[in-house]
């Protein structure tokens, strides 16, 4: 049955979303701008009304009522709750779910294997993680497939790979640090910026232009290393220092005040909360 539903023209299938917050909403976004499903194949539920009001006027998806509708209604259904919030939402419905099912869940620091035991019978359980630079099609998404799943890797890239860049990351160190680096990446990312930003409003520039100005640098810098993508990080950066001159300077002193290392255990602190998350919400 698995292997029937993993072969499903794209056509066919019909795609819920429990849950339209943040990632909810970014995915939904992309994949009917991507042009990947059309907004009336996505079907979506969510706990208060008002977010899913405002996606029904936006992109003309079909807003459910319950979730035990929105999984009588699809094929693929999209679990984007909290961590915290996804056994205590699906326990109750479990049942509603048929073994030919394809479930995606979304959701940080919660096992394939807890997941299993949630939906015994359903064959084809995946986890995704994205970012939300999806809502602009230039997310990083890393999934895994459950042990009856092997044969959906196709699927999930096909769905998927309008919203970025799709790797495969078999669950453990692999996906936990996808999750770190890529999923949470993205607001790392923007605490950097703040800094650069806050620093150039204290040396005399108004809020807006430097904003543009950092951004600009991150861009630049990003789409450089796009383009040179056969060349080492470490040489593009070569091509920004003179010795002895200014960026030199600056760099010296990075290193020796270790950002690096600050960087490194942040990061490794992260996945610590990965894994404390993981034993609040396994399901054993
Ligand atoms: N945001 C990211 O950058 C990111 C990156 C990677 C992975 N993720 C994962 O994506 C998932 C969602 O994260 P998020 O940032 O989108 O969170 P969020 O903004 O809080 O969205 C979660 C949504 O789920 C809804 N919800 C809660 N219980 C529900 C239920 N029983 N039925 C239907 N809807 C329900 C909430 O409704 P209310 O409106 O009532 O609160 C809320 O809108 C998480 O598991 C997270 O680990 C997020």
């Amino acid at each position: 049955m698995a292997n029937d539903t993993a072969s499903v023209p794209r056509e066919w299938r019909k795609i819920g979303f429990i849950g339209t917050g943040h990632m909810g909403q970014a995915m939904i976004q992309a994949l009917i701008e991507s042009g990947r499903v059309p907004a009336n194949k996505i079907f979506a539920t969510n706990r208060s009304d008002g977010k899913l009001k405002k996606m029904h006027e936006q992109f003309g998806i079909n807003v459910v009522a319950t979730n035990e509708q929105l999984i009588d209604s699809c094929e693929v259904v999209i679990i984007a709750v909290k961590p915290q919030d996804l056994a205590p939402m699906l326990e109750p419905i479990a049942s509603t779910f048929l073994p030919s099912h394809i479930v995606i869940s979304l959701a940080a620091g919660f096992s394939l294997r807890s997941l299993q035991k949630l939906l015994p019978d359903v064959k084809a359980l995946i986890r995704v993680m994205p970012n939300t630079p999806a809502t602009i099609r230039r997310a990083v998404l890393g999934y895994c497939l459950g042990k009856d799943a092997a044969s959906y890797g196709p699927m999930v890239e096909d769905l998927f790979s309008p919203l970025g860049l799709v790797v495969p990351a078999p669950e453990g160190e692999l996906f936990q640090s996808l999750t770190v680096a890529c999923g949470s990446g993205t607001g790392f990312v923007f605490e950097m910026m703040q800094y650069w930003q806050e620093w150039m409003e204290e040396h005399g520039f108004e809020r807006d232009i430097a904003r543009q100005m950092v951004v600009q640098t991150f861009l630049g810098a990003a789409e450089l290393a796009v383009k040179a993508k056969d060349l080492p990080l470490h040489d593009l950066q070569d091509k920004v220092v003179s010795k002895k001159g200014v960026t030199a300077a600056g760099l010296q002193s990075m290193r020796e005040l270790e950002i690096e290392r600050a960087l490194r255990y942040s990061f490794e602190k992260a996945v610590l909360r990965d894994s404390e998350i993981e034993r609040t919400t396994a399901r054993d």
